[in-house]
């Protein structure tokens, strides 16, 4: 399986040193004999048709370097649009930076690969969150996989639990908590009575929280992964401009002891049932399932048949979203069995 990677980052290198170290358990368990044919950063790109060896090219990241740096292999300012044009291959990995103002360089990355019937795991929620209707219809189109198991939980499996463990079974509702920094936050200014700032500040320092936690702290980052999960699990075909968004830059110390007071916690729950899709700041009771700590994640789905089923794991972390990456491509082998 001939394999692209847009983006050479915190997923992506985790990701190329899986599929070394697991060469053997990969053939003979799952008969999936990746070969990473090109990988492209800001730089420009590395690519050999024979299959690229990593140890040079994960040494050369380390040093700061573009993969484009090495001698023999490098191409210097060459895109990744001209790479998904020019390489062969079977399977495009999007683990690019999210921007969801208008999905870039993302969402072309990815129309291009479908449209050059390429199969597709993306990581990166900003294409997804404002195109993902019709960009399942173009993979429909053309006969491909889309998949994304890592943009909603890291590695927990919340896309897999909703798809594919509950076969014939509807889920009806979904509601949690989505972002690990903006739970890291309110739990700092529960346990230890800091103001959000401060709270911030840790959430930095700690390595849970970007320089710029815009995405977060607004809610907007949780209303992306609302969107894949309600398009993905409930066939709602909604965009992000479909979610009323209000994040936590609102609540304050006052109200977060007021609710401690009595035996109940602020957080941040992203929800959608038949009718809205929302993220917002709710009260819950402390010994409610969705009550989870520290940056976890916790979902509950609503389901016809099993009732509620609530699933609580790490929602980020560069290996954790290597991991879903990993089930995504054995996901696609399986599927066309390529
Ligand atoms: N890290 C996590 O825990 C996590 C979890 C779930 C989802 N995600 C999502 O997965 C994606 C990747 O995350 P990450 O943590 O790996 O990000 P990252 O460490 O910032 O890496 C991003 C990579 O994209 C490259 N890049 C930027 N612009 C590019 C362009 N125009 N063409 C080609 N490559 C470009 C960067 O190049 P340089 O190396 O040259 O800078 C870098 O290699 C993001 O969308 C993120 O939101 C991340």
């Amino acid at each position: 399986m001939r394999i692209i990677v847009l983006g050479f980052g915190n997923v992506a290198q985790p990701f190329v040193k899986i599929l070394c170290e697991r060469e053997k358990e990969l053939s003979g368990n799952f008969g999936l004999k990746p070969r990473v044919v090109a990988v492209v950063d800001r730089g420009g790109a590395i690519v050999s048709s024979s299959g690229l060896n990593f140890t040079r090219i994960l040494e050369a990241k380390k040093l700061g370097k573009s993969v484009a740096a090495d001698t023999k292999l490098g191409r210097p300012r060459t895109t990744g649009m001209e790479i998904i044009e020019e390489v062969e291959a079977d399977v495009v990995v999007e683990a690019t930076p999210t921007n969801i103002v208008d999905g870039e360089p993302g969402l072309s990355f990815i129309k291009a690969a479908l449209k050059k019937k390429r199969n597709v795991i993306a990581t990166n929620k900003g294409p997804l969150a404002i195109a993902l209707p019709s960009l399942m219809e173009l993979a429909r189109y053309n006969g491909v996989c889309l998949r994304f198991s890592g943009t909603v939980g890291g590695g927990t499996p919340l896309l897999d639990l909703g798809k594919k463990c509950l076969l014939g079974d509807k889920i009806q509702s979904i509601k949690g908590i989505l972002n690990g920094t903006t739970n890291y936050i309110l739990a700092r200014m529960t346990e230890a009575r800091v103001q959000m700032d401060d709270a911030l500040k840790e959430a930095q320092a700690a390595g849970y929280a970007e320089a710029d936690p815009t995405y977060d702290v607004k809610g907007i980052d949780s209303a992306c992964k609302l969107v894949i999960l309600a398009n993905w699990l409930m066939d709602r075909r909604i965009t992000i401009k479909d979610v009323n968004i209000s994040g936590i830059t609102e609540v304050t110390l006052n109200e977060i002891v007021k609710a401690e007071e009595e035996k109940a916690a602020i957080k941040l729950i992203a929800s959608i049932n038949g009718g809205e899709a929302s993220v917002s700041p709710r009260l819950l009771p402390k010994n409610h399932p969705l009550c989870v700590g520290g940056t976890l994640n916790a979902v509950t789905f609503t389901t016809e048949f099993a009732g509620e089923i609530t699933l609580v794991g790490h929602g980020a972390g560069g290996v954790q979203t290597a991991g879903a990456v990993l089930r995504d491509l054995i996901d696609i082998k399986r599927e066309l069995s390529l």
